[in-house]
């Protein structure tokens, strides 16, 4: 049966356990939201880190996350239970955030900054909202030669989906170069701007049911959905042959590989 779920929910449901919610917990312990302040989750998507510094225990004075996409942030306002901490979800650029001067004592934006069309209006906005003395941690994922899993997801979709979805997947590897990464910081006013590779050991019990959810839909338009279940089935093995060494014959454990930019303003 041809599955209900929307791209954000499968975003979620499939990428979240197994990707962002450890990355999120990373970055968390490295921007140490207290009690009491007032956090940014920028460009939050589905909502997933905002919910990991809930799930942390954490009491925030306000809790605001800002996305373009309205879908995403559909899914981050219905599945985000937060009693008693003011929340907000926005519609927003990161370029042109509707939130005042100095609004924010810690931002965290997890695997988008490599999205931004004009990454220093977007940094210039972020400094802008930031309180003196503001901490931001960011994550990026590194090129894709040090990623097995995106490698294999890459190459998989290149020839069952076409270059324009292996396109899509090599861009969340887009912005891999840390010195640019540096600059960019550095040139928008950050202090204390630190850059360091973190390689995450990730895991998916299921390798063939990750890459059903990974590449059913996100990435790939109907181009996958499209293909006749024998076509399915074959992109499903030749990514698990992808996985190489990072996969047992049943469940995938792959470096999943970053830079975590820490700064403040
Ligand atoms: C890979 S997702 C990461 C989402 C979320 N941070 C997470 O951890 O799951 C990238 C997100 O960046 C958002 N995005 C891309 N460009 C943006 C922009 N210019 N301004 C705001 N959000 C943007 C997308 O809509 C998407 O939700």
């Amino acid at each position: 049966m041809a599955s209900t779920a929307t791209f954000a929910e499968s975003y979620d449901d499939t990428l979240g356990p197994v990707i962002f919610r450890p990355w999120a917990r990373e970055l968390i312990a490295r921007a140490k939201p207290k009690d009491g302040e007032h956090i940014l989750d920028l460009a939050c998507g589905t909502g997933i880190v905002s919910r990991e510094i809930i799930a942390a225990g954490i009491r925030p004075a306000s809790l605001t996350g800002i996305d373009i996409s309205p879908d995403m942030l559909a899914v981050a306002r219905s599945r985000t239970y937060a009693p008693g901490i003011d929340t907000e979800w926005h519609v927003a650029d990161a370029g042109n955030l509707p939130v005042a001067d100095g609004r924010f004592n810690v931002a965290l934006c997890q695997q988008a900054f490599q999205f931004f069309p004009d990454k220093p209006a977007a940094l210039a906005e972020l400094h802008r909202v930031l309180a003196p003395g503001g901490r931001v941690a960011f994550c990026i994922q590194r090129e894709i030669e040090v990623n097995p899993m995106l490698n294999a997801q890459a190459v998989t979709l290149e020839k069952f989906a076409g270059p324009g979805a292996a396109s899509a997947v090599r861009a969340i590897c887009g912005l891999s170069d840390r010195e640019t990464i540096r600059d960019l910081f550095t040139s928008g006013g950050f202090q204390g701007v630190a850059v360091e590779s973190v390689s995450l050991t990730l895991h998916h019990p299921d390798a063939r049911a990750y890459a059903k959810g990974a590449m059913g839909g996100m990435h790939t338009g109907d181009k996958m959905a499209g293909l006749p279940a024998e076509k399915r089935k074959a992109a499903y093995d030749m990514f698990c042959a992808e996985l190489g060494d990072c996969f047992d014959g049943i469940a995938m454990t792959f470096p999943h590989v970053s830079h975590v930019v820490t700064a403040h303003k």
